[in-house]
């Protein structure tokens, strides 16, 4: 089979992206990871993708100052050395201009901690506990100009528990996006029906 090649863009820890590399042991999995990218060269997740002996690569933003087209131009270097086909973001904190989004539409997608629509943008535990929700959950989603507005790929939901906090929300979650990337990663490229947990 033909795996696309793949690129991880991260910003710190890099559990979602540790998740995907993890799937992509498989050689029946559709993606090769061939690069995990960060805006942040400190980023634990960089140390974590190198040990797992994927190629790593740190184009720093401060070093761009507000221009942030130079920013993805740097990237976007790095990414055609790599030969890259599809970009995962994963915990990826910068807002990419509309020209980085329409190089890569319909090849780059991304996970968010919130049943989108609602909750696109930071804080969306707090956001949802304040606002008394029941459940909440994360969404993997195709990435456009808007921020966290892309369709909808998949969803997984876990329950709001009455003592919790947004630390211990946000841990929920992140178990179920763990489950739910890959998988929806998987489904979109081998073009099978998108799931809904
Ligand atoms: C995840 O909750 C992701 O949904 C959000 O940022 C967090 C990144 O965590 N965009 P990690 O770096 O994948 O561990």
């Amino acid at each position: 089979m033909t795996r696309l090649r793949t690129a991880v863009l991260i910003s710190g820890r890099g559990s979602n992206m540790q998740a995907i590399l993890h799937a992509a042991n498989s050689m029946d999995y559709p993606a090769e990871p061939v690069l995990v990218l960060s805006n942040r060269p400190a980023a634990p997740g960089l140390e974590t993708a190198a040990a797992a002996g994927i190629a790593t690569g740190a184009v720093d933003h401060k070093q761009f100052g507000k221009d942030r087209e130079a920013f993805e131009h740097a990237m976007q270097s790095l990414l055609e050395t790599h030969k890259v086909e599809m970009i995962v973001l994963a915990g990826f904190m910068r807002i990419l201009t509309p020209w980085f989004v329409n190089k890569w539409a319909r090849r780059m997608i991304n996970i968010h901690p919130s049943l989108l629509p609602k909750y696109p943008g930071l804080d969306t535990h707090q956001r949802a506990i304040d606002a008394g929700d029941r459940e909440a959950g994360c969404s993997v989603h195709w990435v456009t100009e808007g921020v966290d507005e892309g369709d909808v790929i998949a969803q997984a939901r876990v329950p709001i528990l009455p003592e919790d906090t947004a630390e211990i929300l946000a841990q929920r979650v992140l178990l179920e996006e763990h489950q739910l990337y890959s998988r929806a990663a998987r489904d979109i490229l081998t073009r099978k029906k998108p799931l809904s947990v």
